[in-house]
Formats: C-alpha cells, structure tokens, sequence
C-alpha cells in the first residue's frame, strides 16, 4: 500500500489521536485515552494558526506532524489542556490513579495555571520575546512503531517546512527529551541545532 503525506482535516481527528496512543503509549495524554486526544488535538484542524500533517497509508493516519505558529497566542501544551479539560476529568475520575502520573507531577504548574485560567475564562496572551524571526513551533512529531526508521518523520518535517517557508516563516522550534535519543538523531539529521537546553529537554531551531 502506498504512503502520502498530506494535510490533515477534521474527519482525520480520530485516526490521529489513534497514531499518536500507538507512538507514545505512555504518555499521560495516551493513558487519559483516545477521546481525550482527540479534544486535545482538535484545535490543531480547527484553529486558524495551527495545522497538522499526516503520513497516511489509505487515509488511515500512521504518523504526523503538528505545527504552531509561534505568535504570543497560549503555548502548545495549554491549549491541548485547556481543549481536552471536560475529557480529562472524566478520564480522571474513572482513572483517579492517573493523578499520580510522572507528567501529572512534572507539569503541575502548567496544569493549576490551565484550571485557574479554565475557571476564571481567562486567555491570557504570552509575548514570546526570544523568536528573532518569525517562527513556526513543532509541538508533536511521531511515527508509528511499524513504520519507523522509513524516512516517514523526515517527510512530515519537510512538508512542515515547506508549509512555513510558503507563509512566510523563517524558523522552526522544536522541544525534545533530553532521552530521546531517536528523535534527536532524526531532528539533526533534518538540520535542526541545539540552542538551549533545561534539565530534561533540549530546544532544537532550524532556519529555513
Ligand atoms: C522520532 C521519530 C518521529 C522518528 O521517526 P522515523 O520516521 O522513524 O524517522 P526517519 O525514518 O525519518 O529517520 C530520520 C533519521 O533519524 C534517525 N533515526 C530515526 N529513528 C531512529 C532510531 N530508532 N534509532 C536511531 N536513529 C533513528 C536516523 O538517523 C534517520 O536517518 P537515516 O534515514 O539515515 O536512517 C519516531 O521514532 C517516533 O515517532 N518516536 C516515538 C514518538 C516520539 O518520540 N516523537 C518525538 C517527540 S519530540
């Protein structure tokens, strides 16, 4: 069967968060489930400044890419918090163990931020003030576990890229785990450099 990239639309929505439980089954968004990814990436097909790119095999989604633009609106971990919140509740009253998932702990703050701004219906606007030049922001790249090491994740940066390059953006920024050794070996290979890092992560930019 042949793989196409493409970029995603709505009826994607379910195939998406379906990839994305397959590539990270760990992650608190996999074990909150598939209904909650899909309210947590729906902005991502909906929002204007935001967009998704699929590899996909017959329409059915086997890795993809999200992209951000990177203009002062809420970073890319709270709007998937803030979309997928009525979800996450229920998830975590049928699975209150979840409370104590290590991301649960890690992202405290961002989480009591995103309740707070949730009950107060406050969207407050960041100003990014490190983005030089205009920048696209990469907050989810995946490849599911059989398609792996085909090239798949070099496609879907370069159709992000091209994307950006045709609005005009002269950037892309990305964040990764420090351990995942094979996304950095796949974002370097794509041209991307290390610009900063914290205790866990690195943050990788690329001009294009
Ligand atoms: C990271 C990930 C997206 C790479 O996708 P992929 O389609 O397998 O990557 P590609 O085949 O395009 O590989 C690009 C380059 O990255 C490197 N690479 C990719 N997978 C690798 C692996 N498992 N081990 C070592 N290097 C690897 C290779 O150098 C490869 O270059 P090559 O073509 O010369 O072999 C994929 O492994 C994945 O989805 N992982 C789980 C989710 C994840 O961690 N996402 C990143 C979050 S920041």
């Amino acid at each position: 069967m042949e793989i196409n990239i493409r970029k995603a639309i709505k009826a994607d929505l379910e195939s998406i968060a379906a990839c994305h439980l397959m590539c990270f089954p760990k992650s608190l968004g996999s074990k909150l489930g598939k209904k909650f990814m899909m309210d947590a990436l729906r902005p991502y097909l909906v929002d204007e400044n935001k967009c998704i790119f699929i590899a996909h095999e017959n329409n059915i989604c086997i890795g993809y890419i999200s992209c951000k633009l990177r203009d002062g609106s809420l970073g890319s971990a709270s709007v998937m918090i803030q979309s997928g919140f009525k979800q996450g509740i229920r998830s975590f009253i049928s699975k209150p163990w979840l409370l104590f998932h290590p991301e649960m702990m890690n992202k405290l703050s961002l989480v009591l931020k995103n309740i707070s701004r949730k009950i107060l219906n406050t969207e407050t606007e960041k100003t990014i003030i490190y983005d030089n030049v205009p920048t696209v922001g990469l907050p989810g790249v995946c490849v599911s576990p059989a398609y792996q090491g085909k090239g798949l994740a070099k496609q879907l940066i370069h159709a992000a890229e091209v994307e950006a390059i045709l609005m005009g953006y002269e950037k892309l920024r990305l964040t990764v785990s420090k351990q995942n050794l094979p996304a950095i070996r796949a974002y370097e290979y794509a041209h991307f450099v290390i610009v900063a890092e914290n205790k866990d992560s690195y943050k990788m930019e690329k001009y294009i």
